[in-house]
């Protein structure tokens, strides 16, 4: 950097002084156009269930889902993404529930689309939520199959985009999955469904809390690492996302969020693609529990969906989309 000056001629602090000098020079702005809010559905009728593991968030019954979508509406909230809940009884090796026509995600597609269309809405293309063991793909010999598991993926892809799905978001990090989903969407007539890949999704240990929230916790009894990416890797993201590009991503996501501000920013230094951000289950309960115990004030989240924005991310997928859009113009 040149021509920045010395003391005493600068300082810093002068713009610093009002409030309405610090709202000039402000680099980075968060509004509810940027969040993605995250709702876990389930069975029953009229449920509002708690989730132990993570305050302040539920899993409702689908009689509760018009509610919360006219609320995101009336919010500015421009996509939501739905989570099942499903029922052990459903799950199985092969996780076929994925495929039923009413399954959760389905029926709260229809319910949703039906009647609300200024709203995108967003699922999960992965396995995990009904497999008997946890994983998001099929197990052969020990490994999640990959080939094997895009042939599931593809028909899960086209199913709930016939379902009204706007946004197909592959999480399960099979190598290749993008371009033969995108290949499949098009000769179904979907052409115009976006594919959000979680790209850049590493085996990390913040997901525990969502685990808990879609069930599948309890059966998972390794860990994720042959399929999701090492921690301690970064320039390897480059080429996740480069190769999810070229097979025709929309946007690409990098998960979990805070402590990967420095992965997003390299995405969105190397390319041109929109690049979201997953504030995860581990994140927003470490946060949630802080405030809720008096060690931090509230505003600790807007200042951590700010860092997502600042890092370069398009819109955050947070937990805390609901409460903070309160609070945003
Ligand atoms: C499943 C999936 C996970 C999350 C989103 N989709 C968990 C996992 O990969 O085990 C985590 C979200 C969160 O922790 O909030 N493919």
């Amino acid at each position: 950097m040149k021509n920045i000056g010395s003391y005493p001629n600068v300082r810093l602090r002068r713009n610093r002084k009002t409030d309405w000098s610090r709202r000039l020079v402000r680099e980075s702005d968060l509004s509810a156009n940027d969040l993605i809010w995250p709702i876990f559905i389930r069975e029953g009728k009229n449920i509002k269930e708690p989730i132990k593991t993570m305050p302040g968030v539920y899993r409702y019954s689908l009689d509760k889902i018009e509610k919360l979508v006219e609320r995101a509406i009336s919010k500015k909230i421009p996509m939501i993404a739905l989570f099942p809940h499903t029922e052990t009884s459903k799950k199985n090796l092969k996780g076929s529930e994925a495929l039923n026509k009413n399954n959760l995600i389905c029926k709260a597609l229809r319910l949703i689309k039906k009647n609300y269309k200024e709203i995108g809405l967003m699922c999960d293309v992965a396995l995990d939520p009904y497999t008997s063991h946890g994983h998001d793909g099929i197990i052969k010999k020990n490994y999640v199959d990959n080939d094997e598991t895009i042939k599931i993926l593809i028909k899960q892809s086209i199913l709930q985009a016939e379902m009204g799905c706007d946004v197909i978001a592959p999480s399960d990090m099979m190598d290749g999955r993008i371009g033969q989903i995108r290949k499949a969407l098009d000769k179904n007539g979907y052409q115009l469904v976006q594919i959000l890949s979680y790209a850049v999704k590493y085996a990390s240990n913040f997901y525990g809390p969502f685990r808990d929230a879609v069930g599948s916790k309890r059966l998972l009894k390794s860990d994720k690492k042959n399929y999701q990416m090492d921690f301690s890797n970064a320039k390897e993201s480059l080429r996740e996302v480069a190769l999810d590009i070229n097979e025709g991503a929309d946007f690409v996501m990098v998960k979990p969020g805070l402590p990967y501000l420095d992965i997003i920013k390299l995405v969105k230094d190397n390319f041109k693609i929109p690049v979201f951000a997953y504030q995860v289950s581990g994140e927003y309960s470490l946060i949630k529990n802080g405030i809720n115990n008096g060690l931090i004030t509230n505003e600790a989240i807007y200042e951590s969906l700010i860092s997502f924005k600042r890092a370069g991310a398009s819109a955050i997928v947070t937990y805390f989309a609901d409460e903070i859009a309160n609070k945003l113009k």
